[in-house]
């Protein structure tokens, strides 16, 4: 967005007086002064004007975090404990997950300021798949591969078919990869739980066609334009 649009939308003056404030020297951008009133605001940049950061009113930000072990999808706690909250440093505006993974889950969160986007990917009719990587304790049959496939009963709740294909087998534990497109309550742990095989480890590594990736766990990074696309477009 140019400049002056950017700050009259910030609900700080019109645009024309915008162009008056560059033009006196009352903006900087990430810290540097800035005259040019038609310079393109980018993502992440710092816009400060008469020495106060602003936030234009439409910016939306698109975050994708891998959520570690051992903290809630919230982005606060009245019990103090630690929430996905406390990994996001340097994004003013204020975000909130999409959907929630379990305490104990880790992996691919989506968050975001765009309540349109989130209710939309939220929306039980909108069958944007989900996929995780599971370690379930012991040997996981090829008839209990089926029955995840075909669906099974969660307690009073039958899956939708899942995708699910075995990554690495030993004797103790099993690894799987499984697509579903419902978001029920711990639904892959009660899914792994319903044909007999508990879950040790859960990783979400795909939220439809965007992947996770190689980031560090507790790290994020912006969404990019085809990526916002191309959620926008499901
Ligand atoms: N299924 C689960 O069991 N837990 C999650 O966090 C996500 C999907």
């Amino acid at each position: 967005m140019r400049l002056n649009k950017y700050i009259a939308s910030a609900g700080i003056c019109s645009r024309r007086k915008a162009d008056e404030l560059i033009a006196a020297g009352k903006v900087k951008i990430n810290g540097a002064l800035m005259t040019t009133p038609g310079y393109i605001v980018e993502d992440g940049d710092k816009v400060m004007v008469n020495g106060k950061l602003i936030e234009s009113e439409g910016k939306k930000v698109y975050i994708l975090l891998n959520k570690p072990l051992g903290c809630i999808t919230s982005m606060d706690d009245d019990k103090d404990r630690i929430t996905v909250a406390d990994y996001i440093t340097d994004i003013p505006e204020r975000i909130f997950p999409v959907g929630r993974l379990d305490y104990n889950t880790t992996g691919l969160l989506l968050m975001t300021n765009d309540g349109d986007l989130a209710q939309k990917l939220a929306h039980p009719g909108h069958k944007v798949t989900k996929t995780y990587v599971a370690t379930v304790a012991g040997v996981i049959s090829d008839s209990r591969i089926n029955r995840l496939r075909k669906g099974v009963d969660i307690g009073g709740f039958v899956t939708s078919p899942a995708k699910v294909k075995v990554i690495k087998q030993n004797p103790r534990s099993t690894v799987i990869e499984i697509t579903i497109h419902e978001g029920k309550n711990r639904q892959v742990r009660k899914m792994c739980a319903a044909v007999g095989n508990k879950v040790q480890k859960l990783e979400r590594v795909a939220i439809g066609d965007i992947r996770l990736g190689r980031l560090l766990s507790g790290h994020y990074r912006k969404l990019t334009r085809d990526e916002i696309e191309y959620l926008k477009s499901l």
